[in-house]
């Protein structure tokens, strides 16, 4: 039995993109050999945001799973379940919130990013309306986490600011009620950096530039045949600037072996590698490495009731664990009798 508890979410935002793979998912895939691994799709965490605009929710988290599965997260081996059928994670949620201070939510820099982000329409939310529930978001993270008393949270660096507030909320807790119960956990990063969207910007479904691990072959070339390349090169003949390439290059890095990166940096310093043909031979690489992820993907779309099996044996392993934290939690604070 591996000791270490490990928690990560997502919120289900569709299909998963090859970004998510490369800076999440693959780390997630290799951690359950070494940790005992609770992964989740942040169904409330989504609300925060998009409360009113929910009707893609349900395939949505049905999408995520498909995609965590066809990449490798084995259900045998990690806790695989849904944020909102665990209820001890609201139950908890509403106890952390009473021991927050308000302030600590209120100078969340992640928090206050997102907070921009619907106030300038960028986040899908049709009344650009801030609700309470968003205030409380960093809360209900801490909850995710402490529900199982993880000791450690796979994140992007935009997540830390949340977590730091998760080791204040688990500190608090032990010095206000006098006990050693709650690890403050620690983040695991990721080292991979993020992949950008074909266009250079931040990949993002919403921002219509990503390629999706569940695109087929035809419309992955197509996509990197858009990626933008070195900017200042207008003909093949022009000595290319590999360092200046700020997505095909990167993605050769990312996607290719290390031979090829070479091979492509050196034909391209000397001009004798088109952009075209670059980004063909990239296309084919990124089918190459998706092509068995997706065959297992193509298969279980066809399977949303095994998904909803696989989410249900999940909810039942997890939620004793859940289960009995809150016993102690409850225990501790009094609210049991
Ligand atoms: N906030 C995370 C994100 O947007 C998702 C998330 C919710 C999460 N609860 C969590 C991640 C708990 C790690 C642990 O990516």
């Amino acid at each position: 039995m591996k000791e270490q508890k490990l928690v990560s979410g997502m919120r289900p935002t569709g299909k998963l993109h090859i970004g998510h793979y490369k800076g999440v998912i693959e780390n997630w895939v290799k951690l359950q050999e070494e940790y005992s691994c609770y992964y989740f799709v942040a169904d409330w965490h989504a609300m925060t945001t998009k409360f009113d605009n929910t009707e893609s929710l349900r395939q949505d988290k049905i999408n995520v799973v498909t995609d965590w599965l066809a990449c490798g997260i084995d259900p045998n081996k990690s806790f695989v379940y849904i944020q909102s059928d665990i209820p001890e994670i609201a139950k908890l949620h509403i106890l952390l919130s009473m021991i927050t201070p308000n302030n600590w939510v209120e100078r969340d820099p992640t928090l206050k990013d997102m907070i921009k982000m619907i106030k300038s329409g960028e986040e899908k939310n049709n009344s650009s309306q801030l609700s309470y529930g968003l205030l409380g978001y960093p809360v209900l993270m801490s909850a995710d986490i402490m529900a199982f008393n993880a000791s450690f949270v796979p994140v992007g660096v935009d997540q830390l600011a949340h977590l730091e507030i998760t080791r204040d909320i688990a500190r608090r807790f032990n010095n206000i009620y006098k006990v050693e119960l709650f690890n403050e956990p620690l983040p695991k990063m990721t080292q991979v950096p993020l992949l950008k969207g074909i266009d250079g910007q931040k990949m993002g479904k919403s921002f219509r530039n990503d390629i999706k691990i569940s695109d087929d072959e035809e419309t992955t070339t197509k996509k990197v045949m858009q990626a933008i390349t070195d900017r200042s090169r207008l003909r093949k003949s022009d000595l290319g600037h590999p360092d200046n390439c700020e997505v095909v290059y990167e993605y050769y890095k990312v996607f290719a072996d290390r031979e090829t990166v070479e091979t492509v940096y050196s034909e391209c310093q000397k001009g004798k590698r088109g952009c075209a043909d670059c980004k063909r031979m990239l296309a084919k690489i990124i089918n190459n490495k998706f092509s068995p992820i997706r065959e297992r993907r193509f298969e279980l779309s066809k399977r949303p009731e095994y998904i909803k099996e696989i989410l249900k044996a999940g909810k039942e392993k997890a939620r004793p664990v859940a289960q009995e934290v809150l016993e102690r939690v409850n225990n501790i604070v009094g609210i049991s009798l």
